[in-house]
């Protein structure tokens, strides 16, 4: 043996030790059941989306310890029990407000969690956005930590031409980074809203003529028509978060109350579906933009929107 490998007694038991303590801690499962449980906390992303962006978002906020889940099956399986470290949601304004699914949801789901947060998808002007879902789940009695907003393609047919609002660079990822920094530093904050931002709302209130403590909820046969180009493929029946479309002996047909996500319009292959224009011009009044130009968002699958809103199965 050289003197190069020589160590002293001390040394050897010092490392005899070190190497006892860590095959113990290794063999109980210590050292990495401490580490894990340091950095992963629970959390629950809830989400509603009709064309994707939505769903986008919430998966980028997943991280390893995420259950996402969609409202819209939760409302299916009757669910409203959920506890976690930390709660979000993720969802379209509808008109500045919550889809009414949404709103239904925080009314009646029981949310245990020590940290709330909410992310709105929009499109083009986000208004009060944030104070309206403030409001909304502080009258069911849920208090929000965390909300803020983020621009995506804007889905709202009538005013919008999907493929100029495919072409427009709105900074998503610049901005998923900020929302999902404050979030995983547990950010406490309500995205500033100003006064012109509120009278904009109110204006759109009166304009629309719609009922503030509903949103959007109208009937879908008096919101689409299906044309002959119908090629009963069946997309609408799964994509439709409120179930409303059956396929007939004369191609698809919808009814019932439509939360206007534009899940089927949007996904019909065959451009089908159609705005019925309403008879006395009110609000909405069946005017599109581009009825040649559909959109769903590039991250999603038609396979997810299924899986998400589904209702049939
Ligand atoms: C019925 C309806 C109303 C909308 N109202 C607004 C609005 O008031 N302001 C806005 O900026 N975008 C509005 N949008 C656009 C969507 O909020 C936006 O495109 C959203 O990211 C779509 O999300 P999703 O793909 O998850 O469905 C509206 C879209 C729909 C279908
Ligand atoms: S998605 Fe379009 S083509 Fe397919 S069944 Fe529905 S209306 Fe017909
Ligand atoms: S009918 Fe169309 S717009 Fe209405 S809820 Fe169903 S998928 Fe959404």
């Amino acid at each position: 043996m050289s003197m190069d490998n020589k160590i002293s007694r001390r040394d050897a038991l010092k490392r005899m030790g070190a190497a006892v303590v860590s095959g113990a801690v290794a063999s109980s499962g210590l050292l990495s059941l401490a580490s894990c449980e340091a950095k992963k906390s629970k959390r629950i992303i809830f989400y509603f989306t009709g064309t994707g962006n939505s769903l986008y978002i919430a998966r980028q906020l997943a991280e390893e310890n995420t259950e996402l889940l969609s409202i819209p099956q939760m409302v299916k399986q009757g669910k409203y029990e959920f506890e976690a470290d930390e709660i979000g949601i993720v969802y379209p304004i509808y008109g500045h407000m919550p889809p009414n699914m949404v709103r239904r949801f925080i009314q009646k789901a029981n949310l245990k969690a020590d940290y709330l947060f909410a992310v709105l998808t929009y499109g083009n002007r986000k208004c009060n956005a944030v104070e309206i879902w403030d409001e909304v789940s502080r009258q069911a009695g849920k208090r929000f930590d965390y909300i803020g907003t983020i621009i995506m393609v804007d889905n709202w047919l009538p005013n919008f031409d999907m493929n100029e609002q495919m072409k427009i660079d709105k900074h998503i990822p610049e901005n998923l980074q900020k929302i999902t920094a404050d979030i995983n530093g547990g950010q406490h904050w309500h995205e500033p809203v100003t006064e012109e931002e509120r009278q904009q709302h109110q204006g759109f209130m009166q304009r629309s003529g719609l009922d503030p403590e509903v949103g959007f909820l109208i009937k879908s046969e008096k919101s689409f028509t299906v044309t002959d180009a119908c090629i009963d493929c069946g997309i609408c029946t799964y994509v439709c978060p409120r179930g409303n479309y059956e396929l007939t002996s004369r191609g698809a047909k919808m009814s019932g109350d439509c939360e206007f996500c534009f899940a089927c319009i949007q996904n019909c292959p065959q451009k089908a579906i159609q705005f019925r224009k309403s008879e006395d011009g009110s609000f909405p009044d069946g005017t599109e933009k581009n009825p040649n130009a559909r959109y769903r968002n590039e991250h999603i699958s038609l396979m997810d929107l299924k899986l998400a809103n589904n209702q049939k199965l």
